[in-house]
């Protein structure tokens, strides 16, 4: 069975989750459907926001919440043209950063099952 998403903080760390969202975000500037969505003076901040988010949903400290307030998902990326096609192009720079992190299997799929999930919970168009 995979491992709850609380528990991936205890097993990988704030590093593991830092080398997680470093891996994704490298791949975002030079992709065709999420690049242009992102400012890129800002993609540090963007990077540092998805990895504080990650780390407080993983079980870690709640730097998010302190600076962020209320994630509310949903409301954050409406000004953003969320489609199946870059709901799937996002899971699939995700998988791939997975695959490049040094994980087991268990929070690999833990991952996974998570990021797919809410990244279709994302969808709005
Ligand atoms: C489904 C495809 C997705 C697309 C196209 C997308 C796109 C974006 C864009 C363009 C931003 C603005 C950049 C920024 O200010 O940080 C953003 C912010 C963010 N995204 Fe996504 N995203 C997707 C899925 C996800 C998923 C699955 C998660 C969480 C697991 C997530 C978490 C976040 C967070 C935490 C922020 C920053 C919110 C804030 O505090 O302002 N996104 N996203």
């Amino acid at each position: 069975m995979a491992a709850a998403p609380e528990t991936i903080y205890d097993a990988v760390g704030e590093v593991g989750i830092a080398c997680l969202v470093q891996a994704f975000y490298a791949q975002v500037p030079t992709d065709e459907i999420l690049g242009p969505m992102y400012v890129p003076a800002e993609l540090p901040e963007s990077e540092r926001r998805l990895r504080d988010f990650l780390i407080y949903r993983f079980g870690g400290p709640d730097r998010y919440i302190v600076e962020r307030g209320n994630p509310r998902l949903r409301i954050r990326h409406a000004p953003f043209v969320v489609d199946q096609i870059a709901r799937n192009r996002w899971v699939q720079l995700m998988l791939h950063a997975i695959q490049s992190a040094d994980f087991t299997p268990e929070i690999s799929g833990a991952l996974e099952a998570f990021f797919k999930e809410t990244a279709t919970f994302l969808i709005n168009h």
